[in-house]
């Protein structure tokens, strides 16, 4: 375990962006930091570049920001890289996800035009609605993940980089379940030389990165590194992983709201959430082994906050539906519309209505920004294997066997502050208080 207050290496030089899936969430980030750059958009969104963190007493009045902190990279040092099954380069690609203005990504565009995806690790079996022709081939999987780490190796050298972080901005793949091939990291190199199906192209991308000792954090629903072969491979190689699913929308609204009531002791006998959305993940998503993989992760969210084993008189049966319908016209401002049945002293119910309208990308892009910098804060301090600090941006929290997922919102972020106070020396916080009333 690292120590309290240990040393932290400083932030020295160049640091990639490595990316799988050069899409709306990426190309929005990208952009994003772009126009941060040149001062014309503020980081909204962001805890590492507008968050504070009170450090002591409340009276001691010490509250820096979090990037005053700790030493995290400065934007300016950020260089981007990916890879796409479309050859599309950064900036049509964000013209096309239409997430930003036109006017907008015109005064990035120097900055994003130059960023031409890899060749990506594809097939259509893991993607069932996607095909494009930027695809590598190879004889057998560990042949395309030695590809991978080519590219990987050939943008460090062409950016004169001194770290690299990888974020998975790719489609949501089908659903899968570990299996054998993952058990053991033996039998996950032997099932890339087989070209076992139970290794995904995530995957791939995944074994590539740890094995160069690059954190990996996961966007989409997809197992990828969540897996004893590769959790082991993290751990081995000291590097931080985390993931999985980006928490926005709908899922961060339960995640904030759900909480709440359980805090005052109000019960729960139903939660409808539904959605339309029209971009790519979108068309993605309506393929129903994708949506599984989706599903899965939205649900899990009520069961671990509300604790109906604890509380079966509030939570015990109620009942939790989730559906994406796939609808063009609306692009990437997704809609989505939440009913939650709750009752009230003596069993008496109501009911709340949410209607969200959002824009997913938006919600997005800041939490890849801050997991780019707080993996390498972590790896810098020499912390390996999952981090579960970072539960705060996921919507299945990557977590040690035998724990359950921590997904309270406000947990989650007592969690990462007190990490942060941790590293730097400080004294943890409780919120006890009861030395301001001696
Ligand atoms: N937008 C959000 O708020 C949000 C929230 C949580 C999770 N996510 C997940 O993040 C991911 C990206 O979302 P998006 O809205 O940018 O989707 P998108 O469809 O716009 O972008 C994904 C990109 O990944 C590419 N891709 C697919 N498989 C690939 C592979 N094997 N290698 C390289 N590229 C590949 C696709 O061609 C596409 O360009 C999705 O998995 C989505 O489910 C998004």
């Amino acid at each position: 375990m690292i120590q309290k207050g240990q040393k932290i290496e400083k932030a020295e030089g160049r640091l990639g962006v490595l990316i799988p899936g050069l899409g709306a969430v990426s190309t929005t980030f990208m952009a994003g930091v772009e126009a941060i750059k040149q001062g014309i958009a503020q980081p909204v969104g962001s805890l590492t570049q507008l968050g504070t963190i009170r450090l002591g007493k409340r009276t001691d009045k010490r509250v820096p920001a979090i990037k005053d902190f700790v030493p995290l990279a400065s934007l300016n040092d950020l260089v981007f890289g990916g890879w796409d099954i479309y050859e599309d380069n950064c900036f049509e690609s964000a013209v096309k996800a239409g997430v930003l203005e036109k006017s907008l990504l015109d005064q990035v565009r120097p900055g994003i035009e130059k960023i031409r995806p890899w060749k990506a690790v594809f097939s259509q079996d893991y993607v069932k609605r996607l095909q494009g022709p930027n695809v590598k081939t190879g004889k057998n999987k560990m042949e395309l993940a030695r590809q991978v780490m080519e590219d990987i190796e050939n943008f460090r050298k062409e950016n004169g980089l001194s770290r690299m972080v990888m974020v998975w901005c790719g489609s949501t793949e089908v659903y899968l379940k570990a299996s054998e091939a993952h058990a053991s990291l033996a039998a996950f190199e032997k099932a890339l030389c087989d070209n076992d199906p139970a290794i995904t192209p995530s995957m791939v991308y995944a074994y590539a990165a740890l094995s160069m000792k690059i954190p990996f954090a996961n966007g989409a629903p997809n197992l990828t590194v969540d897996v004893p072969a590769l959790t082991q491979l993290a751990q081995d190689k000291g590097v931080p992983i985390c993931g999985k699913d980006f928490k926005t929308g709908q899922t961060l609204m339960k995640t904030i709201l759900a909480p709440g009531l359980k805090s005052r002791m109000l019960g729960l006998s139903g939660w409808f959430s539904t959605n339309i959305l029209g971009n790519r993940d979108g068309e993605v998503l309506d393929d129903p082994g994708s949506f599984k993989t989706k599903e899965e992760s939205k649900l899990s969210v009520l069961d671990q906050i509300l604790q109906p084993e604890l509380y079966p008189l509030l939570y015990k049966d109620f009942h939790h539906k989730v559906s994406i319908h796939y609808y063009p016209p609306r692009g990437d401002n997704k809609e989505g519309w939440d009913n939650i049945d709750i009752y009230g002293w003596l069993g008496y119910p109501m009911q709340i209505k949410i209607n969200f309208l959002c824009r997913d990308s938006i919600l997005a892009a800041p939490i890849v920004l801050d997991l780019v910098l707080f993996l390498d804060l972590a790896q810098r301090c020499g912390m390996r294997g999952i981090q579960e600090w970072l539960s705060f941006y996921f919507k299945s929290p990557m977590h040690a066997p035998g724990l359950y997922p921590e997904h309270d919102l406000f947990i989650q972020l007592m969690k990462l502050k007190n990490t942060l106070r941790y590293l730097r020396g400080e004294d943890l916080i409780t919120h006890l208080g009861m030395e301001y009333y001696d």
